[in-house]
């Protein structure tokens, strides 16, 4: 598959065997997230890299019912940022974000995003102290978002070239 096919297969993928992720994929899309173009190069990001059952349950109550997927995802990769390395800290996280959301569908795996800044969990704190607790996160680190990361129960089928909102587009002016 070329770049834009495996584009077009991806998807926000939400259910998942529950398996475990193979050792060798995991490390390349952790690869592929550190491998991502950040503002003026200041990396301001760190991931935390959750597979242990427990955890991943109660990470699934990070968010109103947006998170339940990670009841039975193979891993959940949590991106935080350190704003103060970087005013563009949000753009860098979601390239991250991004990169590795691609490489895993181009691994055959199954992932999604699950909005983690500005969001709330199930118990009324913000997802992200939710996160820093749980997770044992220093202050000076704040919340992007969370990758979930399963085996394949049910991939969406591939967006379609000719279903793409071609009037987005504007040539030299609006
Ligand atoms: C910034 C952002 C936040 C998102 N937040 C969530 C989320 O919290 N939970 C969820 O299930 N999906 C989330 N998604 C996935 C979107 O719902 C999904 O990308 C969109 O519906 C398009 O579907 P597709 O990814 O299959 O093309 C998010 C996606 C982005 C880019």
């Amino acid at each position: 598959m070329n770049l834009l096919e495996i584009m077009q297969n991806r998807r926000s993928v939400r259910t998942y065997t529950g398996e475990k992720i193979p050792k060798e994929k995991l490390d390349q899309i952790l690869q592929a997230g550190l491998l991502s173009p950040s503002g003026r190069n200041r990396k301001p990001w760190e991931f935390i890299v959750v597979q242990e059952r427990e955890t991943l349950e109660k990470l699934s109550h990070c968010r109103v019912g947006a998170a339940k997927m990670l009841e039975n995802a193979g891993c959940a990769i949590v991106v935080f940022a350190n704003p103060e390395k970087t005013d563009v800290w949000v753009e860098d996280s979601s390239i991250v974000m991004s990169n590795m959301h691609l490489m895993a569908d181009a691994l055959g795996l199954g992932s999604c995003w699950i909005q983690g800044r500005l969001r709330e969990a199930e118990n009324g704190e913000s997802t992200e102290d939710y996160c820093r607790q749980l997770l044992n996160v220093p202050g000076e680190y704040v919340l992007e978002a969370i990758l979930s990361v399963g085996m394949i129960e049910e991939h969406p089928k591939a967006h379609n070239l000719d279903e793409l909102e071609l009037a987005k587009i504007h040539y030299e002016i609006f």
